[in-house]
């Protein structure tokens, strides 16, 4: 069998070790030969406007949202998200955008929380929308808290005045661990806060070193068991494939994560980009086989499953009251209002997007809400937004399938799938559910549900009839 090894593989332990091997060996097309899917080639989900671009520029794609807002059911709830790109200081591991503020601190966090509330106010101002009920309103970055109290306060002051805020509505924060102290707890629960998104990263002491977490990982975890005594619900992020990670460490960090009272797990294997290619090159992850990224990957799905977590996002992880509601919008049909540098949100099938820092800053104002461009789905893109929808969520409905692509593409397709084991049959009886294989491969599943549904065949197609 022309399985790859990998020393990690002896570090594995029972019965994970055999379940990762079959999981691998499930990728091969026959005996001899090249894999049908290779784990070098991770795609993740890319959105549709990166697909193809924004043909609306910024004032025609307001002008489509202003009418689309109009006509959209007023009971159709939404979920707002609100970009914050700042933090304390930079951590060379990240590829998110998000920028450390030293000098000149307090005028870009004024500014920008000026910006925010002007760009507010022109979304509240469309009325059906203001009346719309909203399910979850999420501060991400960045660490949003690098905004300050006041700042913070005011932005959810205006929230809560102009939109249909209610019980029903769970506000949530991305953070690190460090950021959090007894007033910060104070203060993010006298705001309504009941959610927190805590990038952990890894618990185990050297590894924290080299990404450069500040505090040890036991601190960490205070911080955590803190904020479930108030009753949150705390969500955290885990890297697989961290410089000096072991199977043992990531074990053992998420046996204590559970203890501590995390619901929600989301699991990211470390990404390269232009934005962290130093940390890249000074930790020598250059020349890291991306195998060991994938079997650490696999090791923490395997472990976390077998806890009682299940999926509810294709790299999210979720059990008791974790529902993940803002990330799992698309699965309620719901709309996502999204305010704030680069963030991008969607109306029915029209979606927009904003510019980076420089370019909102100086373009928000009160008749202009600092968008980059729009794009309105087509109906063949909105056939296969329900196929996204789907993979993402972690769970395949054979029958959904069949209606958007046709049944015998449908069921080649999900002969590959199976044969490969990028889904299984679910545990709960109710179709297909996404494998730890299917979601690392969850960009190579959406590329090939394109190409099924597509009318040209991809070189590659006659694979799929296998
Ligand atoms: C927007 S960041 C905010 C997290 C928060 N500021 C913190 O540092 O804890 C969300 C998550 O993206 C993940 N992330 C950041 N850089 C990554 C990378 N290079 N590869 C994979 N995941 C990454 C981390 O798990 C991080 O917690
Ligand atoms: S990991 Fe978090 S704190 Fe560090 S740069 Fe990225 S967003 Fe900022």
């Amino acid at each position: 069998m022309n399985i790859p090894f990998d020393p990690v593989f002896d570090q594995i332990p029972e019965p994970y070790a055999t379940r990762a091997a079959a999981q691998l060996h499930a990728l091969q097309s026959h005996s001899q030969g090249p894999p049908a899917y290779s784990v070098d080639q991770r795609g993740l989900p890319v959105p549709v406007w990166v697909r193809r671009g924004l043909p609306d520029e910024a004032g025609r794609a307001w002008e489509v949202l202003q009418t689309e807002l109009h006509t959209a059911p007023r009971e159709r709830p939404l979920c707002i998200y609100l970009h914050v790109p700042f933090c304390d200081s930079h951590c060379e591991f990240c590829d998110c955008y998000a920028f450390a503020l030293r000098r000149h601190r307090e005028r870009h966090t004024q500014s920008y929380t000026a910006h925010l509330c002007t760009e507010i106010g022109l979304w509240a101002g469309q009325v059906p929308l203001s009346r719309r009920p909203v399910t979850s309103i999420h501060f991400g970055g960045g660490t949003p808290t690098t905004l300050g109290w006041a700042n913070l306060e005011r932005l959810v002051g205006v929230l809560g005045a102009h939109f249909s805020v209610g019980p029903q509505t769970e506000w949530a924060l991305e953070t690190t661990s460090s950021s959090l102290d007894e007033e910060a707890f104070a203060r993010l629960h006298a705001l309504g806060f009941r959610r927190l998104h805590i990038g952990v990263q890894s618990l185990q002491d050297e590894v924290r070193q080299a990404i450069g977490r500040r505090e040890p990982g036991a601190a960490a975890l205070q911080k955590i068991e803190r904020a479930r005594g108030l009753g949150w619900i705390v969500s955290v992020d885990v890297i697989t494939g961290l410089p000096g990670q072991t199977p043992a460490g990531l074990l053992d960090d998420l046996d204590r994560l559970v203890a501590s009272g995390a619901e929600g797990f989301s699991i990211y294997e470390l990404q390269h980009s232009s934005h962290n290619h130093r940390f890249f090159e000074s930790h020598n992850l250059l020349s890291q086989p991306v195998l060991r990224r994938y079997l650490l990957f696999q090791l923490a799905f395997q472990h976390l499953e077998a806890q009682g977590y299940t999926k509810n996002v294709f790299n999210h992880l979720a059990r008791g009251r974790d529902r993940n509601l803002y990330f799992t919008f698309p699965q309620r049909g719901e709309d996502l209002l999204a305010i704030g540098t680069i963030s991008d949100g969607v109306f029915g099938n029209y979606h927009y997007r904003h510019p980076e820092y420089w370019d909102y800053t100086r373009q928000v104002s009160p008749h202009d809400p600092g968008l980059l461009g729009g794009l309105r789905r087509t109906p063949q893109e909105d056939r296969l937004h329900r196929i996204e929808v789907q993979l993402m969520s972690g769970h395949v409905d054979p029958h959904t399938l069949g209606e958007i692509l046709g049944e015998d593409q449908a069921t080649a397709l999900l002969r590959k799938w199976l044969k490969h084991h990028m889904v299984a049959a679910s545990p709960h009886g109710d179709g297909l559910a996404l494998t730890t294989n299917g979601a690392w491969f969850i960009g190579q599943l959406l590329q090939e549900a394109i190409h099924c549904s597509s009318s040209t065949r991809p070189p590659g197609w006659t694979r799929l009839q296998e």
